[in-house]
């Protein structure tokens, strides 16, 4: 008798709840995990959730998320991120079952001149966040494995996150005033859509590798704020614009650690996806309208995750 369809890693996180869902309407049976089931400090821990469970595939998408706060713990980060990755993905593989492993364009340097990121570029992670993860990966791929996936991603929000959308919004309807920067440009990923292209691929047993997973189109932080306050009627709000760098020498003067180095082009190129998939995931700002949507609808039902406890603390 076979286990579970799909273990997930980080289930009460902002895209593990999006991830639970999806499985939840498409009749997939799901074990979601979190620290208090499966801390992922714990070797053993990790081993013996796997081995009870026994499922088909592991969706990890645990992770210290916490970018800046990576810088100072990197020792945690490391092993939180990279070194249980490799548990996850020798336990996944002792059990026979497949394994997709969610990343980020910070294992990117940013110095790609306007290119978008094939899955086959070479990472060069700027931050302790972005080194973490590509210890991660790298774990993945070692085992060669036809179903083991490292699925990366970038700047994500959906309903119930902490996520950059909410901060804006937050702030703008707070009367504080806006500086976002100009300097820095990706591609915003919305976790519904994610959470079906992580789904699809598992699903699709599709080659085995580096997949890339985010909306279509592309912005700077700035612009995305601009997109923000205008799908939310909030057009008139005015957003400053500011360098990474002034940014950096800001929170240093106002007595803070500096921010982690992030990479200043992360635009992934997603092409092998939307092959397997038939098409691309949508256009970044339709992905918003929904999440406004959902949070809007969510909000008006008093549900707590659209105003509760704040889940993810990375905005990219
Ligand atoms: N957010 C982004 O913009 C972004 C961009 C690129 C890639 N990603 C990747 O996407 C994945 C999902 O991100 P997300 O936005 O959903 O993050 P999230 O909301 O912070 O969720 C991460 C989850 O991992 C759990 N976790 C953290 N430390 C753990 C530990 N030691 N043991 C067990 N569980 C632990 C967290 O639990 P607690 O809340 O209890 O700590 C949380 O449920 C991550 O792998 C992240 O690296 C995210």
């Amino acid at each position: 008798m076979g286990g579970i369809d799909y273990l997930v890693t980080g289930a009460q996180g902002q895209l593990g709840r999006a991830v639970m869902a999806l499985l939840q309407r498409r009749g997939l049976g799901a074990v979601g995990v979190d620290v208090q089931e499966m801390p992922l400090e714990q070797r053993a821990a990790i081993q013996a959730v796997v081995a009870a469970q026994r499922p088909r595939c592991v969706l990890h998408l645990g992770a210290i998320t916490n970018v800046d706060g990576c810088e100072a713990e990197p020792l945690l980060a490391c092993r939180v991120n990279g070194l249980a990755t490799a548990w996850i993905a020798e336990a996944a593989a002792a059990a026979g079952a497949g394994l997709a492993y969610v990343s980020t364009d910070f294992v990117f340097d940013g110095r790609s001149a306007g290119v978008p990121y094939p899955v086959d570029a070479a990472p060069n992670p700027l931050s302790v966040y972005g080194l973490s993860k590509r210890l991660g990966e790298e774990a993945v791929l070692a085992h060669g494995r036809a179903d083991f996936y490292v699925v990366r991603t970038s700047w994500v929000f959906g309903p119930g996150g902490r996520n950059f959308p909410r901060a804006i919004l937050d702030r703008a309807r707070s009367g504080q005033p806006l500086k976002v920067v100009t300097d820095q440009v990706g591609r915003p990923t919305m976790t519904l859509d994610l959470a079906e292209a992580l789904v699809d691929l598992a699903e699709a047993r599709a080659p085995g590798g580096i997949y890339h997973a985010a909306n279509e189109g592309q912005c700077s932080w700035h612009q995305f704020a601009g997109d923000i306050l205008r799908a939310a009627g909030l057009g008139d709000v005015v957003v400053g614009t500011q360098t990474a760098a002034d940014h950096a020498a800001a929170l240093v003067a106002a007595g803070k650690p500096p921010p982690a180095a992030r990479p200043a082009w992360s635009v992934l190129d997603t092409g092998k996806l939307a092959a397997v998939r038939g098409r691309p995931l949508p256009d970044y700002r339709d992905a918003l309208r929904r999440h406004l949507e959902l949070d809007r609808a969510a909000a008006a039902a008093g549900d707590a995750a659209a105003g509760g406890p704040l889940r993810g603390k990375q905005y990219g």
